[in-house]
């Protein structure tokens, strides 16, 4: 059936079922996340009231390198600790892909100063160094462990106050931290890491340089990405809250770029960037995390904002991986990215999903290749074998496609 020059969507779906026939199931889960979201605005003035509902009575203030105090947010939230008459103690100074060194202060302060809730307020990094230092402050061995594939089980209980739509920290179980021995950038998750509340007020982030807000747009995006290239089978109703996530992603992206202080487009970008990455669209299916692993080695090496590299990475990864399921990204081109189906030849279709990403990505401002990241062709075979080897990796990566050393090696050549 033709629509307006274009196959309808119901025949395209009937052809991408075709692929699916057979007995799949979707894989048994658990989910559990029980943060408190409080969304909307001047929300962090009532921050004392919630970290007395979840059990805080001194609490360690945890900040970035100065929007925060800029911006008088800071002041905002001791106003209404003030007001609740609890204790706190500061340690601000969180730089993007947070350090291993800030986190060790910030167990000692922990300690020392007898703090029973950690309060996050900031980006992925901020809260992620938290994370760290609420697992560090309560166990006896050293916080790394938990970066080496330990799971925390226990953790001091925290609080976020968001103030960049990205990484999704605020509502997941996990903190990626980097070792400044051997530049290392790790993550671990924990069900204890989740937040017991966040506060998220979409007008804290229009004081975002526009460049880190299309970082973080691409971030969210790359979240629903690496929980889609999935080889689970009739997983309908994460695919179609995936779908639904993107299609706002690429409606809203653009209108806030052009407006930062479009507070409608903020709003949906802010509750999009935690519905992608509290995992609620990515049970019951594999998941890939290929261009997150790629991509935390550029920004290890480089220190390039992780939104920035995910724009280079993501378009390559696709490219390499596009023949182990084209149908998965044929369909993501018809249904996200709205190009026609082309039956006789599916690989152009799923080709064309992925360049509509990589025009999109650079709409919005994002880097296109390794060097406008800065990065360096040298560099290549050291970054690829440490994403495979590096501290206790064992020679593979990849949820969708298995890649080896020479795979990821071949990727980084894509994006030169
Ligand atoms: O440090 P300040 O001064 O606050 O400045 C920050 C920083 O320079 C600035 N910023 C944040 N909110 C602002 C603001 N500037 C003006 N106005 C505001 N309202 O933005 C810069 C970036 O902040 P950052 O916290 O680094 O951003 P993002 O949220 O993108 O976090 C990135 C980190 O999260 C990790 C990444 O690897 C990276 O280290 N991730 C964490 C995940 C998780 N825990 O679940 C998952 C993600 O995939 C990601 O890997
Ligand atoms: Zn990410």
């Amino acid at each position: 059936m033709e629509v307006s020059g274009k196959i309808c969507l119901h025949e395209t779906d009937a052809a991408l079922y075709q692929e699916k026939e057979g007995t799949y199931i979707m894989d048994n889960f658990t989910f559990y996340a029980p943060t408190y979201f409080v969304f909307g605005k001047d929300t962090e003035n009532e921050t004392g009231k919630y970290v007395k509902k979840f059990g805080g009575s001194r609490v360690l203030l945890h900040y970035g390198g100065g929007s925060a105090v800029r911006s008088g947010l800071l002041d905002r939230v001791k106003k209404s600790l003030d007001k609740e008459g609890l204790a706190y103690v500061e340690l601000g100074g969180v730089k993007p892909n947070p350090r291993s060194g800030l986190v060790y202060e910030g167990i000692d302060l922990c300690r020392k100063e007898k703090a029973d809730f950690i309060l996050a307020i900031g980006g992925g990094s901020t809260i992620d160094s938290a994370k760290a230092i609420a697992a560090g402050a309560i166990y006896d061995g050293d916080f790394w462990d938990y970066y080496q594939g330990k799971i925390v089980e226990e953790a001091l209980p925290l609080g976020t106050i968001t103030t960049i739509s990205a990484a999704g920290s605020e509502g997941s179980p996990d903190s990626v931290i980097t070792k400044e021995e051997g530049m290392y950038k790790r993550s671990t998750t924990g069900e204890a890491l989740r937040p017991k509340f966040t506060i998220m007020n979409p007008a804290l982030t229009e004081t975002l340089p526009p460049y880190q807000t299309a970082c973080g747009i691409t971030d969210i995006i790359a979240h629903l990405y690496e929980r889609y290239l999935t080889n689970t089978k009739e997983v309908e109703v994460t695919d179609r809250m995936i779908e639904g996530l993107l299609l706002t992603m690429i409606h809203e992206g653009p209108r806030v770029i052009a407006d930062p202080h479009n507070y409608e487009a903020r709003a949906n970008i802010m509750w999009a960037g935690m519905m992608a990455h509290n995992n609620s669209c990515g049970v019951g299916r594999t998941q890939d995390w290929t261009s997150h692993d790629i991509e935390h080695e550029l920004s290890a090496e480089y220190d390039c904002a992780h939104g920035a590299g995910l724009a280079v990475v993501m378009p390559a990864v696709f490219t390499y991986n596009l023949k182990h399921n084209v149908m998965r990204f044929a369909q993501a081109a018809v249904r996200v990215w709205g190009c026609e189906m082309n039956f006789e030849n599916p690989e152009e279709t799923a080709k064309a999903g992925i360049e509509a990403l990589r025009r999109f990505l650079k709409s919005i401002g994002m880097p296109g290749s390794l060097k406008e990241l800065g990065a360096k062709e040298e560099d290549i075979e050291k970054m690829a074998h440490t994403a495979c080897y590096g501290d206790v990796r064992t020679g593979t990566l990849g949820g969708f496609v298995e890649l080896k050393q020479k795979d990821v090696e071949n990727i980084y050549r894509l994006m030169l």
